[in-house]
């Protein structure tokens, strides 16, 4: 029970294939006290973060996590009902408008790619800003976000998302020195392997994301279950000292250039040589 006694804030659970989910999960069966949290539709959406609260005996609270004032009000209650201020945080969250409406790169409407960066990476500086302002996190407590490797290579049809991702870890890497020089609070992201849920499946061509980066992964690639317990790992003391980090969590994938499995593939004919003609 590694995370026994410890508070935490899980934030985008939306069905039983999120990340969140998992993490919630893992989080009470290794001993912590825990609030959920999804933006006022999910709640409306029926996916069942009510059913997970029940499961979980635990509180869930709406908050739409672009809006100061809900974080505001999120914060202060799940203080309060968890009786104490908060050793660890989870930001599960991720959406872009131009995908979900089929905006090419090319071709994106600017107001929607505002709303992707607010939803998908100013939340998480929103969300620490109001932490760190209310002093409402426990000292050696983790801040973790989720990302994707596409912040730092390119992949097409992950659009905006890749600079949405970018905003993200940086946001960890600046507000991790605050964190750290004040409160002793680590913030890091766990950058993971293409995973089939909800915002995952969203990315056009996803099965072949996964199946190349599957190909490409020595281990393969990292699962849902796999990725929650890397996560309480990093809420948990034993990683006290990691902060302001991108950490890969996907089998290997970050460091590959080629695989034997991927020129497997490419099953070329030898090229024939060239008859000479002899005169
Ligand atoms: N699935 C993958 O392949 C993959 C890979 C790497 C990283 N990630 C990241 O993992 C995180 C979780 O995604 P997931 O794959 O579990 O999918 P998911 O769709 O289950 O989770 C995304 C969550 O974001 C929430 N959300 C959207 N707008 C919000 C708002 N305004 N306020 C609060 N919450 C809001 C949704 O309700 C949902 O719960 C995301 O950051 C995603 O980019 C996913």
């Amino acid at each position: 029970m590694i995370l026994k006694g410890k508070k935490g804030i899980i934030f985008g659970a939306l069905n039983d294939q999120s990340l969140a989910w998992l993490v919630a999960e893992q989080c009470v069966a290794e001993g912590a006290q825990i609030v959920l949290t999804n933006a006022p539709v999910a709640f409306r959406m029926g996916g069942g973060i009510q059913r997970l609260a029940e499961n979980l005996n635990c509180k869930a609270i709406p908050a739409d996590a672009t809006k100061v004032e809900d974080l505001e009000k999120l914060i202060d209650e799940a203080t309060e009902t968890l009786g104490g201020k908060i050793d660890f945080v989870l930001h599960s969250i991720g959406m872009s408008l131009n995908i979900r409406k089929n905006r090419k790169y090319t071709d994106l409407q600017y107001g929607w790619m505002q709303k992707t960066m607010d939803i998908s990476a100013m939340s998480f500086h929103k969300l620490m800003q109001v932490l760190y302002k209310k002093e409402a996190m426990n000292d050696w407590g983790s801040i973790l976000a989720l990302t994707y490797i596409g912040a730092q290579r390119t992949f097409p049809h992950y659009s905006e998302m890749a600079e949405a991702k970018a905003l993200l870890e940086s946001f960890a890497r600046s507000f991790g020195y605050y964190f750290g020089n004040e409160h002793k609070v680590r913030v890091n992201t766990i950058s993971q392997s293409p995973t089939r849920t909800t915002a995952g499946s969203g990315i056009d061509s996803f099965d072949k994301f996964f199946a190349y980066a599957e190909e490409m992964s020595p281990l393969g690639n990292a699962p849902a279950l796999d990725c929650a317990k890397y996560c309480i790992s990093l809420f948990s003391d034993y990683t006290r000292y990691v902060t302001m980090q991108n950490l890969f969590h996907d089998g290997g994938f970050s460091n590959m250039g080629m695989s034997a499995n991927m020129m497997d593939n490419f099953n070329f004919e030898p090229a024939k040589e060239e008859e000479t003609v002899e005169e």
